[in-house]
């Protein structure tokens, strides 16, 4: 390695959107990133890790208006959180910018005025659903109607959760805007396309010049071959984004100002150290750039993405590194069952470098979907960490501190076992450059497993309890401690942390630029505990907690839909003749009991003055089943029954204050009786 010449590198992973909280899906890919990020310095190669918040769009326009605050300050809000949240997943990046910054104004302006001068942009008129009462153009997912096939009520506008039907927002029956519930009217604007049918060949040559995985050539070339589509990169005001220049009120569509966010969060870097931005983006530069993404997003950076570099006069990536989604336990990461972990709450019950060492043993090179199963994690990360490798240092290290003064031997006691470590290095080293994780943890725990082996067969603790095998013992051990490093320089791209605490401990460097050398008459340090055990509880304490903490805010949402999943329902302001319209009861609570599966619902029986109504009710949180029984409530008595998950619920019960202890009931005194109407 060390006659290579040095190569510089510039490493991107997917910008987040900066309207929610990160999650486990993120970290794969941020985790798969930065081992690879650390892998290559410590191999001796200059790279650079750069990333951002997406911030543009109109899921953060509506989101800030629901908190009741600037777009600027949502963004700003959920930077500092994202930012919080990598660094305590031991993710480094050289930079974390924003989309909404003036390098990248600067550059999505420069990149459009050049594709535009370059004849790649044109005009045309295109007819949209429009919401009169938000003034503003609805995207698919927020029209909601009847299913024109199965006429299932309340579907989202591209496609029917019922019977799976796929259709246009116009075909719904009833189509209604899922932000202000207004009925949306047809209307035509001018939009502005990117010519992408212009870049077939461009595009062919890319996909075929190597570097790409076989999965993401296949998919990309299969999108070539039914034909490409001018592609829609402006959106109407209000939109939070940048203006297009010389065309006021049109904005660019997120997608297109998010990939350059990559050169903008670069540019601001090298503006704080002085580098050469024009060696990483020039056509025919001798650097390397590579973009790890999720593959839903394959299209946007092999097609788009390349094809307006090209245009605007800039270098194409050297390739896209595309990973698969991540589900826990078997399926999709599901928020009722708890295991739509976000970073923070994972980060409150566990160990950052557990998932990374789990998520380094389940990655590969291809796209495949990578699984956390939470008893295999567990079980995974005290067997190989604490059970082998950890074990290996904390066994030999008490010999040489009380045998020797902490000073390792002057010779390998197994000069076999020793070289065989070493010449795995530059196995493991290409395994690490493939993103072949799963195979490079694998060889390193044979190796560890080796080395126990190699211990338990030299039985130095007998050694110990016989004169005169001091020496023996002290070469034994030696040998174990030089192997320990040699694992730990391994699997230092993963687990960083620890392996800082190996550095201190072996009292040497983990460099792995050359292959390793023993250490030889060298004093370590005095052994301290590196890693605990994973207590499989605190997983389930983990999911608990998630289920608890989403279900808290489990109001019914404007939409279920990805992406517009974090949308608190915008109540609209009603009639005093919507208001008449509730009829509102004094009701007495006859029972009421736990819903098995569900950590926030009481079954209430209610007394109606002589008719029984069953009501889930979202309250448990603030009282116990039995503190509720005999109290009176009022209720919304002509609510149509509903068929909820756990059962039929007929009517709702009203409660005041912010969702804790605080639920309005009558006192019993108040001289209430069920039934009365309350107005
Ligand atoms: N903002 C865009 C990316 C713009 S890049 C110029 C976006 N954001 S995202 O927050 O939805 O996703 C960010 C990255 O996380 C994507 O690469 C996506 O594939 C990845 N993942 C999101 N959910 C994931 C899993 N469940 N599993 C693995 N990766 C996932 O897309
Ligand atoms: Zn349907």
């Amino acid at each position: 390695m060390s006659n290579n010449p040095t190569r510089h590198i510039l490493v991107t992973s997917a910008l987040p959107y900066a309207n929610g909280s990160l999650h486990l899906g993120h970290l794969l890919e941020a985790i798969q990133t930065d081992i690879w990020v650390r892998f290559q310095n410590q191999r001796g190669n200059h790279c650079i890790y750069v990333c951002a918040d997406d911030a543009h769009g109109t899921a953060i326009m509506l989101k800030a208006e629901e908190a009741g605050i600037s777009p600027e300050r949502l963004i700003d809000q959920v930077r500092g959180e994202h930012q919080r949240d990598y660094a305590d997943f031991l993710v480094h990046f050289d930079n974390f910018h924003s989309t909404h910054s003036p390098e990248n104004r600067h550059y999505s302006e420069l990149i459009y005025r050049r594709l535009r001068d370059n004849g790649h942009i044109v005009q045309r008129d295109i007819e949209q659903l429009f919401d009169p009462e938000k003034q503003l153009f609805l995207a698919d997912r927020y029209i909601k109607g009847t299913c024109p096939r199965c006429k299932t009520p309340d579907q989202y506008g591209d496609n029917c959760e019922a019977c799976g039907a796929t259709y246009s927002p116009d075909e719904l029956i009833d189509p209604r805007s899922a932000l202000s519930g207004a009925t949306p009217q047809s209307k035509t604007s001018e939009h502005y396309f990117f010519d992408l049918p212009a870049f077939g060949e461009l595009l062919h040559q890319w996909i075929h010049s190597g570097g790409l995985q076989s999965q993401v050539a296949n998919k990309l070339d299969e999108w070539l071959d039914s034909g490409l589509q001018q592609w829609d990169i402006s959106r109407d005001g209000p939109y939070f984004g940048f203006e297009i220049p010389e065309a006021p009120g049109k904005y660019f569509y997120v997608w297109l100002d998010a990939p350059i966010g990559y050169m903008a969060s670069f540019r601001n870097y090298c503006d704080q150290c002085g580098l050469d931005f024009e060696r990483y983006w020039a056509p025919g530069a001798d650097t390397e750039l590579y973009h790890f993404i999720g593959k839903d997003i394959i299209n946007f950076h092999g097609l788009f993405w390349p094809a307006m570099l090209d245009s605007a006069g800039f270098r194409k990536p050297s390739a896209i590194y595309a990973h698969g989604f991540l589900t826990v336990n078997g399926t999709k990461m599901s928020k009722s069952r708890g295991t739509f972990i976000t970073a923070r709450t994972y980060l409150e019950h566990s160990d950052p470098e557990y998932l990374r060492y789990y998520f380094a043993a389940k990655l590969t090179g291809s796209v495949d979907d990578i699984d956390l199963n939470l008893e295999d994690f567990a079980q995974r990360v005290n067997s190989d960490l604490v059970g082998k490798v950890i074990n290996i240092a904390s066994r030999s290290a008490r010999f040489i501190s009380k045998g020797n003064d902490g000073v390792l031997s002057d010779e390998l006691a197994d000069s076999k076992l020793w070289q065989q470590a070493v010449d795995a290095g530059e196995t493991i080293a290409g395994h690490y450059q493939q993103r072949e994780y799963a195979k490079a943890m694998r060889e390193i725990m044979a190796l560890a497993d080796a080395t126990n082996e190699y211990f338990d067969a030299r039985q130095p603790w007998a050694m110990a309890k016989q004169p005169g095998r001091e020496q023996e013992l002290i070469a034994v051990c030696s040998l174990c401690i030089n192997l320990f490093r040699v694992l730990m320089i391994y699997l230092q791209p993963v687990l960083p942390r620890t392996a800082g605490k190996a550095a201190e401990f072996l009292n040497a460097d983990l460099d792995w630029s050359q292959p390793p050398q023993p250490l030889l008459q060298h004093r370590i340090n005095p052994f301290k505990p590196m890693m605990k055990r994973l207590e499989p509880a605190s997983l389930e304490k983990m999911v608990a907690s998630q289920r608890q903490a989403l279900e808290s805010r489990t109001a019914p949402a404007v939409s279920k839909h990805p992406g517009a999943e974090n949308h608190e329902p915008i109540a609209a302001e009603i009639e005093f003749p919507d208001f008449a319209k509730l009829d509102l009861r004094v009701a007495k609570i006859l029972a009421a009991e736990e819903v098995e599966g569900a950590d926030k619902l009481l079954r209430l029986t209610l007394d109606l003055g002589g008719e029984s109504r069953q009501v889930l009710a979202g309250i448990k949180a603030a009282y116990g089943a039995t503190d509720l029984v005999g109290k009176l409530t009022v209720m919304v008595a002509n609510l149509k029954p509903r068929k909820m998950r756990f059962g039929m619920s007929e009517g709702m019960v009203l409660a005041a204050g912010p969702g804790g202890k605080d639920i309005w009931l009558l006192s019993p005194d108040s001289g209430a009786k069920p039934g009365m109407r309350v107005k």
